[in-house]
């Protein structure tokens, strides 16, 4: 059963405050269908930058723009009504300046009505994590794998496996933790260690290739229900081949179409024959009968 509050949308406050109540359940979603669908089974929503790769087709989050954030971010708000929903940051848009954050931030807010942001970063960002929520910005940190990082960083790889390792990653996770941040995403990291930061932090982690002991976890849900591809990380588990039923599905439309069975009488607009008696069902084939099956809350009436 999820968290979730019953007559309103769960925001930062009742996240934070699941810290050894019960597991944060959260997914990213993109779109208004998918956010739709995962809105009343889980506690928050990321609009991840992951969107520039699972439905952008890019290699790397990298190219992600600040305009894309707030077109998608605006879509999953306004399909919502009870998950937590958090939009991430994109590379380039806030890591110049706190000033620089601040103004993403606020527009990010602002134009799509989410709760809150997500930045990655550790030490080098706790000045800007503390800018942000002293000025009303929710922060959710990122440390661990840091995909915005992955030209730096040689690829995609688990951390805290050294000495060295360790201790940068549980340095991040003070400093983002000290300065404000509500939450922090840990991805890709030794299990040991992120077990033991989530002892150590009074803030909740929420893990994504982590450890089951996080007060969280997150994957993209394309990776869980087959829709994202080939690739599958090792951290994610898959709950339903969505890929192959869509793909069966579009190859009997396909089928369909070919051998004329569709559209069928019941998919077409036609007017009674003359002297019938019948009421005709829709106003003949007017721009209005054409036009509202695509209005709001009307689509295929
Ligand atoms: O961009 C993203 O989707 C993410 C997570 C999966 C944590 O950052």
């Amino acid at each position: 059963m999820s968290a979730q509050t019953k007559d309103r949308r769960m925001n930062v406050r009742d996240l934070a405050a699941m810290k050894g109540s019960r597991p944060i359940v959260s997914l990213t979603a993109y779109s208004a269908p998918m956010a739709r669908t995962l809105d009343a089974e889980i506690d928050m929503i990321l609009v991840g930058d992951s969107l520039g790769m699972v439905v952008y087709g890019m290699d790397t989050t990298v190219g992600v723009t600040l305009d894309m954030m707030v077109a998608h971010g605006a879509a999953v708000v306004r399909a919502t009504e009870h998950a937590c929903v958090i939009v991430d940051l994109p590379f380039g848009s806030y890591q110049e300046s706190p000033q620089a954050a601040f103004r993403s931030a606020a527009r990010v807010m602002a134009e799509t009505g989410c709760n809150g942001v997500k930045l990655e970063g550790g030490v080098e960002m706790a000045g800007t994590v503390r800018f942000l929520t002293a000025r009303g910005v929710p922060v959710l940190g990122h440390i661990g794998l840091m995909p915005q990082s992955v030209n730096s960083a040689g690829g995609f790889r688990v951390q805290g496996k050294t000495d060295d390792g360790a201790r940068r990653v549980r340095a991040d996770a003070s400093a983002i933790a000290d300065s404000g941040a509500f939450a922090i995403v840990i991805e890709n990291t030794v299990e040991a260690l992120a077990r033991s930061l989530t002892e150590e932090l009074k803030v909740p982690t929420i893990g994504i290739g982590a450890s089951p002991a996080c007060d969280g976890q997150i994957l993209v849900t394309e990776d869980i229900v087959g829709l994202g591809g080939d690739f599958m990380p090792r951290f994610a588990k898959r709950y339903a081949e969505l890929g192959d039923e869509l793909k069966n599905a579009v190859g009997q439309y396909a089928e369909d179409v070919r051998a004329r069975r569709f559209p069928a009488a019941e998919h077409c607009f036609n007017p009674p024959a003359k002297g019938s008696g019948a009421k005709p069902r829709l106003a003949a084939v007017s721009s209005e009968a054409v036009v509202a099956p695509y209005t709001k809350g009307r689509r295929g009436a």
